[in-house]
């Protein structure tokens, strides 16, 4: 065989060389002492001088090509099998952990105040962040230029000719469901407020309301202290007290505030001190509620005679406060993981 066949037999069996077993073959084959390399230089004796001189060299040159691809190749295949070695999968390593969302505490307090009022037969109603000057005001019996308007700092837009707001209270939706359904009914209405309003611990420009109506033949301010009463218990234990006072609202009449006890002492720990939560023994109004005014009846298309009812507007931010023990309202609006990963 001449050199050049042999050199392209030897370099093509080493392309297809893939593991260790094949490289020691390939060694054996052309590289060992009884290797085919050996065997022609063995042979060359028993040439001629002249041709001995020639090809002699050129034997020696592909051996020393041949060891050195061969060699290459070795490095090769034992860098592979450490690769393969070191990045085997270990099924006893313990998992990339994903990390969970959550919900946001006022909607866990939402979502739970919601399911209390179902389980009482209301139903859930939702109204509209942008609302119009009448349903805000006129129709909840507060007249323009009147001065119980100026307890709703309210944003307004610049619309023209329809003053819109964004709503300051939930219960214009008072109006607008009850324009459209009959009686009798129980409703709750969740949602978004926003006031015009410096931001301090207690107070913020957007906040959320739940507004509550119940209509029907004869309803009395005690079917009103039972409901409010029982949804109390089952949010804050059997152990809360409540309490109603006077108090003054346009579209009620008459008009109370509600304020309620809470008796455990919470737990001490960052951002939930002593100012809201932590007050057990102390007395912290919750909404605004009443009989609902003939006026609004009126408004409504109802007539006023027939029909009794009552409403009211629970602050779900302090109910939040209240329930986790948080003392800052901007904590709920801060989107700090820190606090939020905290439920
Ligand atoms: N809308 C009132 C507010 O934002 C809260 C309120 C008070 C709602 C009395 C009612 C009510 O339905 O009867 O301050």
């Amino acid at each position: 065989m001449n050199i050049k066949e042999l050199k392209d037999k030897a370099f093509k069996e080493l392309a297809n060389v893939k593991n260790s077993a094949d490289l020691e073959n390939f060694k054996n084959k052309y590289l060992s002492r009884n290797g085919e390399i050996s065997s022609i230089l063995r042979s060359l004796k028993d040439l001629p001088i002249n041709e001995r001189k020639k090809i002699g060299p050129e034997v020696n040159q592909l051996r020393v090509e041949i060891q050195g691809a061969f060699e290459n190749k070795r490095k090769n295949i034992q860098t592979t099998n450490y690769k393969l070695q070191t990045t085997q999968l270990d099924i006893t390593a313990p998992g990339i952990k994903i990390p969970h969302g959550h919900l946001h505490p006022i909607t866990l307090t939402l979502r739970k105040i919601e399911e209390i009022f179902q389980s009482m037969g209301f139903k859930i109603i939702e109204g509209f962040d942008i609302e119009t000057e009448y349903y805000s005001f006129d129709a909840l019996n507060i007249p323009q230029n009147h001065p119980a308007r100026d307890a709703w700092n309210t944003f307004w837009l610049k619309t023209k000719p329809e003053k819109l707001v964004l709503r300051p209270h939930t219960s214009p939706m008072q109006i607008r469901f009850m324009e459209k359904n009959n009686p009798p009914f129980r409703i709750i209405v969740p949602g978004r407020c926003f006031r015009y309003e410096a931001t301090d611990a207690s107070h913020s420009h957007t906040f959320y309301q739940l507004e509550g109506l119940m209509v029907d033949r004869h309803i009395s301010i005690a079917n009103f202290k039972a409901v409010i009463e029982q949804f109390l218990k089952k949010l804050f234990g059997e152990d809360v007290k409540m309490r109603m006072r006077p108090s003054y609202y346009p579209f009620v009449e008459p008009g109370f505030d509600i304020e309620m006890k809470y008796p455990a002492s919470p737990p001490a720990s960052p951002n939930r001190g002593e100012s809201l939560g932590g007050s057990s023994g102390k007395w912290l109004e919750i909404m605004g509620a009443g009989m609902v005014h003939p006026n609004v009846f009126k408004y409504s298309g109802y007539v006023p005679d027939e029909w009794q009812g009552f409403a009211f507007g629970i602050g779900i931010d302090r109910i939040a406060m209240l329930k986790y023990k948080i003392n800052d309202i901007r904590l709920l609006y801060s989107n700090d993981l820190k606090f939020l990963n905290q439920f």
